[in-house]
């Protein structure tokens, strides 16, 4: 039998209409395809209109595909009507109705379906429970703060049990601090209730913190989709590896390849990468290595393994880090953040420095 997903987008298209007469059309979601199992905390993650609130608005079925198909727990959706559909969404603003205390906006949707009262009143009090709040159901949500009505927005979406929940940047209304806290207590939440999460932000940090598995989204395509380790550590592409975190991106020419590793030459060095394909010789590639996967030594404390050479050019202090900014022989410039451990001397601007890394911290990137 077929695996059955809580989810299913089939090459997914959606292209809107020009605007004005002489507008052109925007292709907002492009040829789209994902399977997401039952019970994933799954994220879509991409910069401002990529495409993230359409996939999101099709899959609810506020908007119809232009082309592709949508499957939920296996069957065809595509023409079933939002209220059909065994899904709930959490928007970015949480638009709770003002003249109505909390009690009543989460049971809003439960006496639309004429839930008897006795059954309403102990699911309203559940979901309550559920998002930590199990006092508030007689406030207003003007007498709340905007973390707490935020939450009063989940158990609202929570208390008529969807199998699958739509979170539009549900967290971005609130300071840093309280985000931080609530991307755990909303990891947690989903983890103790199973539903299917799918879960849209712009912020790369939270998505690596909440998700079982990221899709990164550009110019309404998927770049790669994948655990947010691998995200981080096996970029798919240089788009990927920009877009996540720092990175740093070094030309370089194949030298040799065996065994899963590259030896390129990078100016007048040669240095180790992996790559798990074969590479011809000659080859001109991007070696991708992140910030703090690069050591800098002393010439004199290095051990004779291969290096770049390079001089120090920036050192800022970060506190439980030190920033440093090298330039290579070649002029290229390369960032490293380095620990500060006890014993650790610092690197001064000017020094002359070996630049290396483990071979299986550096990539090569064919592109
Ligand atoms: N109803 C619409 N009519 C025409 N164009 C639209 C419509 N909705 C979205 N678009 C366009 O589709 C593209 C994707 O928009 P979308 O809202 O899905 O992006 P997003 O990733 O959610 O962005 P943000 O992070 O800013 O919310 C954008 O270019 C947007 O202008
Ligand atoms: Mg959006």
């Amino acid at each position: 039998m077929a695996p059955e997903y809580a989810v299913e987008l089939r090459s997914v298209s959606k292209v809107f209409p020009a605007r004005r007469q002489k507008g052109r059309e925007t292709t907002a979601v492009n040829a789209i395809s994902l399977q997401i199992a039952p019970g994933e905390f799954f994220t879509l993650l991409g910069a401002s209109g990529c495409g993230k609130t359409t996939t999101l608005r099709l899959i609810a079925g506020f908007e119809h595909p232009s082309s592709g198909e949508i499957l939920l727990q296996g069957m065809p959706i595509t023409n079933m009507p939002p209220h059909k559909r065994p899904v709930n969404t959490v928007f970015q603003n949480y638009a709770l109705f003002p003249h109505m205390s909390v009690a009543q906006n989460i049971a809003f949707g439960l006496t639309v379906q004429r839930l008897p009262k006795a059954e309403r009143d102990k699911r309203v009090h559940e979901a309550l429970e559920l998002v930590r709040l199990p006092d508030i159901a007689n406030a207003r949500p003007s007498e709340l703060s905007g973390g707490m009505q935020q939450r009063v927005a989940l158990a609202r979406a929570l208390v008529n049990r969807p199998k699958l929940m739509l979170l539009d940047e549900p967290l971005s209304a609130l300071d840093l601090k309280l985000r931080q806290a609530m991307r755990l207590e909303l990891k947690n939440l989903q983890a103790q209730v199973g539903i299917t999460f799918i879960y849209v932000t712009h912020d790369q940090e939270e998505a690596l913190a909440m998700s079982d598995r990221i899709a990164v989204m550009n110019g309404g395509r998927v770049e790669q989709v994948a655990d947010p380790a691998s995200i981080y550590n096996r970029p798919a592409n240089r788009f990927v590896a920009d877009f996540i975190g720092e990175t740093n991106f070094l030309p370089g020419k194949v030298a040799a390849w065996e065994n899963h590793r590259a030896r390129l030459a990078v100016g007048r060095q040669t240095v180790w990468a992996t790559a798990d394909e074969p590479l011809p010789v000659g080859r001109a590639v991007t070696l991708v290595v992140r910030p703090e996967k690069v050591f800098l030594t002393r010439p004199e404390k290095s051990n004779g393994r291969l290096h770049l050479q390079g001089t120090v050019n920036q050192v800022v202090y970060l506190g439980t880090d030190t920033r440093y900014t090298v330039r290579l022989e070649d002029g290229v410039a390369l960032v490293a953040l380095a620990r500060n451990l006890n014993g650790d001397g610092p690197l001064y601007p000017g020094e002359t420095v070996h630049v290396h890394w483990h071979d299986y911290d550096a990539r090569v990137l064919q592109e």
